[in-house]
């Protein structure tokens, strides 16, 4: 595949500027209470990357037991949703095209992700 393919426009299913999609890197920059994506670090990272095809963002978890880092954003609250149409607005005015990567890291976590939870303890 020559380089110019790569950059040509992506028309099926979804359509792209290029073929390039950025892949899921977790940042640990949603460091907030909320764990609220904010425009002063997602959104600027973001839109400083828009000329990819396509970027899928970092991991974020879909509740609060879903967390296996620290200071990873999340998408289960009205604060981080909103934050997150912020995030995509940017890439959206430069261009891109961005999907979100959600997750819930299951029993790989550590209780102090989880508020102290033992929920995904392993029974002896
Ligand atoms: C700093 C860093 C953060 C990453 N975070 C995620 C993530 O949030 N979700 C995910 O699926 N993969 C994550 N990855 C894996 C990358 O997506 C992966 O490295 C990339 O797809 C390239 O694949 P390769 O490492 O097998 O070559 C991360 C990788 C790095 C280096």
């Amino acid at each position: 595949m020559s380089k110019q393919h790569l950059l040509t426009p992506y028309n099926k299913n979804i359509s792209l500027n290029n073929r390039v999609v950025m892949a899921p890197m977790t940042r640990s920059r949603a460091d907030n209470a909320g764990h609220i994506p904010t425009d002063d670090l997602h959104g600027l990272y973001y839109e400083q990357r828009a000329s990819a095809g396509l970027i899928i963002t970092e991991g974020s978890q879909v509740s609060t037991q879903a967390v296996g880092y620290v200071n990873t954003p999340g998408i289960y609250s009205d604060e981080q949703v909103e934050g997150w149409k912020k995030v995509t607005q940017r890439v959206h005015d430069n261009g891109g095209k961005i999907f979100i990567q959600l997750w819930h890291v299951g029993r790989m976590s550590h209780p102090i992700f989880i508020t102290g939870s033992y929920h995904y303890r392993l029974q002896p």
